[in-house]
């Protein structure tokens, strides 16, 4: 299928992104002059049927509704939205840098970065849920606010997104929950294995704030520590490494970090949800409170840094 504009928008060529199910294509507002870099980026469902196509459309048209009510610094914003010849797509920011997952290493060798880059990222990622999470819509005539109950379920290093700038965001409300998806439309397990707190694989649990606090501590823990806190070589394997965690174990502890950021760290692989912080604006004032977090502004240019290399790494590889 060959899409060339997209309402007001046009498009520039595929980004290479790993997405398993959706295209991801570079745009320009018409008006841009063609010498513009593109500012946009179009994720794209192509047209099927079916059972499967019916569940992949709902949650990405639930996506495209959380996106359309987001508003924060740290969410990409949505500037479009339609449906084209059987391609349903959204229009949002591209934000021109490297995922977490590839500044990680996690294709290749997984490395650390350091405490205060650590304390950055998670400190702009635990704002961006807690206004997720306590995100309600409001009536503009009666004032009246209802909640939504977002849920993320996916947090994991692939749906954070860098810029060459050291903007953090968080991305991909895909298999997101909230009280607008219809029950019949609500795959509960969703998310990436191996982010997924116990309670969810042990007992079935679905997700809560608890589960995504629990999936940001392991985004955290994978950054200090440069390594893969429980992906293994198969699913079963990263599930078994899941239950059997204990982050008290020598292996598993992260040294020279302060007291502050060990007990960000400890409280939230707590493998019970009752132990872990009461929500992510709890583990927002932590990281605030926390020494690596009195060097920010150093950080976020330092991350910059770190984005346009591997950014520029990445362009040069492609070109080969
Ligand atoms: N706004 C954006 N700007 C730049 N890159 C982006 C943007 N959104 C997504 N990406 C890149 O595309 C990848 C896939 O995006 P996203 O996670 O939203 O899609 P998805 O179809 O839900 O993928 P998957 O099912 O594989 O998680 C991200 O990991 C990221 O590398
Ligand atoms: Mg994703």
């Amino acid at each position: 299928m060959e899409l060339r504009n997209l309402g007001t928008f046009r498009l520039v060529r595929p980004l290479k992104a790993r997405s398993t199910t959706h295209r991801m294509v570079l745009a320009r507002h018409a008006d841009d002059p063609d010498d513009l870099a593109p500012a946009y980026l179009v994720k794209i469902l192509l047209p099927g049927q079916g059972d499967e196509y019916k569940l992949l459309r709902a949650n990405f048209d639930h996506e495209i509704e959380l996106l359309k009510r987001l508003n924060h610094p740290s969410i990409p914003s949505a500037h479009g939205e339609g449906e084209q010849d059987g391609a349903r797509y959204v229009i949002m920011d591209y934000i021109d840098g490297v995922d977490l997952a590839e500044l990680l290493g996690h294709y290749a060798e997984p490395r650390a970065l350091s405490k205060e880059t650590a304390v950055y990222i998670m400190g702009q990622l635990a704002d961006a849920l807690d206004y997720v999470h306590s995100f309600a819509d409001v009536d503009p005539e009666t004032e009246r606010s209802t909640p939504l109950n977002i849920l993320h379920r996916d947090i994991a290093p692939s749906n954070v997104l860098l810029s060459r700038t050291g903007n953090v965001l968080l991305t991909d409300f895909n298999t997101a929950y909230s009280t607008l998806l219809a029950p019949e439309h609500d795959t509960v397990h969703v998310g990436t294995r191996a982010y997924m707190a116990p309670e969810r694989i042990v007992a079935a649990a679905p997700a809560t704030e608890k589960t995504d606090l629990f999936a940001m501590a392991v985004v955290l823990w994978e950054i200090l520590k440069g390594q893969r806190c429980f992906k293994a070589e198969d699913d079963l394997r990263t599930i078994d490494a899941i239950v059997r965690f204990e982050i008290s174990h020598p292996t598993k502890r992260v040294s020279g970090l302060s007291p502050k950021l060990s007990e960000i760290v400890r409280r939230n692989l707590d493998r019970d949800p009752g132990r872990r912080y009461t929500g992510a604006r709890q583990m927002l004032q932590r990281l605030a409170q926390a020494p690596e977090a009195a060097a920010a502004e150093r950080s976020r240019s330092h991350l910059a840094d770190l984005v346009a290399q591997a950014a520029d790494n990445r362009a040069a590889a492609w070109e080969r």
